[in-house]
Parts: C-alpha cells; sequence; structure tokens
C-alpha cells in the first residue's frame, strides 16, 4: 500500500510540477479524476484485496453500471438465460457438463482471499492511477484505435497496419450466427511497450466494417495502460459503432449486466500456461438468448456471467454475420522496427502442443441453437513471418488452430 501510494504521491507531484502556475489545470483535472471514479466505482458491499494489488468490490447486482444507462432504468434483470445452447435449462441450476478434467481448474487470483456474497458482484475497482495512465481521463477502459481484423478484403490492408494492430485468426463469415465457444489455453505474452497489449479472443461481428460494427467480445489479455501491470486477465469488450462512442473493456460503462458472484472482469487468471510446462486452458461460450435476444456469457464450465442486453446492437438483433477466434497485438514500430510484443505464448504455430498457443474446440451456435463445427473456416494474419496461424482438425479437439508469435524476429524485422 505504502508502495502504491508513493506511486500516485509521484505523479501527483509530476503533474504539479508540470504545470506549476497553472494550478487551475491541476485542480480541474483532479476534480475529473475523482468524478470519473465515483462513476466507475459502486458503493461496495464489502471489498477484497487480491495478491496482484487488485481489490475487488462486492457490489450489489442493482447497482453495477449497467443500470446507470438511460433505456435501463426500467429493466428487470434476468437472472439465467432462457435458453442455452448446451442444453435447455430445466429445474437444476445452469451448471453445465460436470468437468472430467483432473486438472486443476483455472480461476482468478483474487479467490483465494475470499469471495463476494450471494445477490452481489465483484468489480475490480478502478484507481486514481489507473485513469492518470489513461491517454485522456475520459478514455479510460476504451479502445483507442479502430482495430477490428478484416479479413476478406485485403485490399484495405493498408487500413489494418495503419491502426498498428496485428492479428492471426481463424474466421467464418456468410451464414447467421447465434453465438460461438472456444476452449483456449491461457498464456501471459510479453509487451515491449505499455501502450501495447496482447489479446486472444472470440469476437461476434454484426454491421459493416465501417461506421456502425457491432462487435462483441471475451478473451483473456494483457494490457499494461488498462490495468497497471503484467498480468494475463479475463476481459470483456463491446462496441456498437466500430469503436467510435459506444463500448468499452469490462464493467468499464453502462453495458454488460453481471449476474455471477465468483468471477471478476478484468481480474487476474491463474494459473496460466508455461512453455514445456503445464497447459491451462479456458472456456468461453457467447451466445444469443433466443427469447430474450440478450446476448449470454459464460466462462469455464460452471460460470454463467451475464449478458449485454439486445438493445445494445441493432446490426446483432437476428444474428451474428461473422465469427472470429485468435489473437491480436498492438505493434506500435517504436524506432522503425517491428514490435517484440507476443501474440499467445509467444511461439509459432509449428512448435505444436506445450509450447503453441491455441484454440480447440471452435464451434458456432446455428439457426436452431446448437452448438456446431463451423463450415468453411479460414484464417488470416497480416504478416505470417511475426505471427501466424495454423488450423486443423482430429478427435477430441474438434476444429482447432494454433496461433501466435514472437513478434520482432530476423524475418520480422
Ligand atoms: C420507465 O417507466 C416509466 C413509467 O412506466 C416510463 O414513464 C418511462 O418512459 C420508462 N423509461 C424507459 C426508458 O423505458
Ligand atoms: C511489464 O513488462 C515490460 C516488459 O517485459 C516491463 O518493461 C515492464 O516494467 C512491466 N511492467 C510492470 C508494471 O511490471
Amino acid at each position: 500500500m505504502a508502495f502504491c501510494f508513493w506511486v500516485l504521491l509521484l505523479f501527483v507531484t509530476n503533474i504539479v510540477l508540470i504545470s506549476a502556475g497553472r494550478s487551475g489545470v491541476v485542480s480541474q483535472n483532479l476534480l475529473q479524476v475523482k468524478k470519473q471514479l465515483k462513476q466507475l466505482n459502486k458503493p461496495a458491499v464489502k471489498f477484497i484485496k487480491s495478491p496482484d494489488g487488485d481489490i475487488i468490490d462486492c457490489v450489489h447486482v442493482s447497482h453495477q453500471p449497467a443500470f446507470d444507462h438511460p433505456l435501463m432504468q426500467n429493466h428487470t434483470i434476468q437472472m439465467r438465460p432462457t435458453f442455452h445452447p448446451e442444453g435447455v435449462l430445466g429445474e437444476s441450476t445452469i451448471k453445465v457438463s460436470s468437468s472430467k478434467s483432473s486438472k486443476p481448474i483455472v480461476t482468478q487470483l483474487w479467490h483465494t482471499k475470499g469471495s463476494c456474497p450471494e445477490g452481489t458482484i465483484p468489480m475490480r475497482r478502478t484507481k486514481k492511477k489507473d485513469l492518470l495512465r489513461a491517454s485522456t481521463i475520459k478514455s479510460y477502459g476504451k479502445k483507442v484505435h479502430k482495430s477490428i481484423p478484416q479479413p476478406p478484403r485485403s485490399s484495405d490492408l493498408d487500413f489494418i497496419s495503419q491502426s498498428g494492430h496485428q492479428h492471426a485468426i481463424a474466421y467464418v463469415e456468410g451464414d447467421k450466427y447465434y453465438g460461438a465457444k472456444a476452449t483456449l489455453n491461457v498464456w501471459e505474452p510479453k509487451i515491449q511497450q505499455p501502450n501495447e497489449f496482447s489479446l486472444s479472443q472470440i469476437w461476434i461481428l454484426g454491421g459493416s466494417f465501417g461506421e456502425d460494427l457491432n462487435s462483441i467480445e471475451a478473451g483473456w489479455q494483457v494490457s499494461e495502460d488498462l490495468y497497471g501491470d503484467n498480468n494475463t486477465r479475463l476481459f470483456t469488450y463491446w462496441t456498437s459503432d466500430a469503436y467510435q462512442a459506444t463500448g468499452c473493456y469490462n464493467l468499464l460503462c453502462s453495458g454488460f449486466i453481471q449476474i455471477n458472484n465468483e468471477i471478476a472482469m478484468g481480474a487476474s487468471i491463474y494459473p496460466v500456461s508455461g512453455y514445456q510446462g503445464s497447459q491451462y486452458d479456458i472456456n468461453i461460450l457467447l451466445w444469443k438468448d433466443p427469447k430474450e435476444g440478450n446476448w449470454w456469457m459464460q466462462f469455464g464450465n460452471n460460470y454463467v456471467l451475464g449478458y449485454w442486453p439486445a438493445f445494445l446492437f441493432p446490426y446483432l438483433s437476428d444474428s451474428a454475420s461473422m465469427i472470429e477466434w485468435g489473437g491480436e497485438v498492438v505493434n506500435s514500430e517504436s524506432e522503425g522496427q517491428h514490435t517484440s510484443t507476443q501474440m499467445g505464448s509467444g511461439h509459432f504455430p509449428d512448435e505444436g502442443f506445450g509450447k503453441a498457443s491455441y484454440f480447440r474446440n471452435i464451434q458456432i451456435v446455428d439457426g436452431s441453437n446448437n452448438l456446431r463445427d463451423p463450415k468453411g473456416i479460414a484464417t488470416f494474419t497480416e504478416q505470417p513471418n511475426c505471427y501466424d496461424v495454423k488450423t486443423g482438425k482430429m478427435g477430441d479437439w474438434g476444429n482447432y488452430f494454433y496461433y501466435g508469435g514472437p513478434g520482432r524476429n530476423p524475418n520480422c524485422p
């Protein structure tokens, strides 16, 4: 704590020094920080100090950020989906297929220090220093660049590399999709500099890649700008206007409605996979409730986290038109060289199991709300010498792919 305090003091001191003689600016800035923190953090029933330095606030479900939205004033929380693609929900709970794996289950680090009571949700507390890292206080929790991998039109590659984002993904399009699922192993990729990130996720997409893209995203990420460290964290993102005005990571704006009291968005995932060591993977399932139209998310086999209300996504109101799975990094090309920020394990797909990162059992939810193998899987990467992707199909793993890479290397200067 003392350390945090001094870091904070340093930050503040810096601002004071930089703007010496402009004290009005400083107090205005601090006032803005205070206001934004009040907006982002909600009154907690209790809080838990995670070993990684996070504070997890247990916030009453009805006090979560979603209800700041004017269109949510009269919303009745759905405490469970009306439908689950892995089996219609009966009397019993939402607990789906019991895990047969003898491996330790991947959860979150803060669980070692306590739990949130029923009727509350765990929220990672945003601190002053989180906001001070952002380019502007208001932009904290939002994506700064348009960053959607846009595989079909390779003539637009300029547009993609302009934004400095690089991808290695598998995707399907041209059908109606009502959800997607995958099991992906979790890593802690090295990030060259704080304004870069590395993530692995599922994208649910609708609308056009221009101004009105609707996107729901979930997976794991390392982002020093967002979290202040290099830990691997569970995250979600959404936008309904191609990353312009709407949307945010996790619960950092009004949008997602969480019902689960065990998993915190933006909290560290533990443990992570090691090169030639134990492999730890997580399941992510996203699906549309056919009755209410809401988009639900499940983490692991047991945790139904909550949902994005249907009204957020005009272009996903019937179905999604494209699903993508894979990795993304920011390449800021400092000093004119490709970044050495890693994607996935930081190793190329050729290295295979135990070394390369993977998505396995990738599936889509079809028009009859069943999980199915995706048809016509294609792949995309901007620079295969930096980050690559290789698909396959076999027994237990169904449709899978290895992806990732080290970034800068002799073939990717
Ligand atoms: C909420 O309900 C009140 C009373 O029925 C109504 O006047 C108001 O328009 C509703 N708000 C929204 C956003 O639907
Ligand atoms: C994150 O990792 C980078 C590169 O390995 C390192 O320079 C940086 O200090 C790390 N940040 C923190 C907060 O540990």
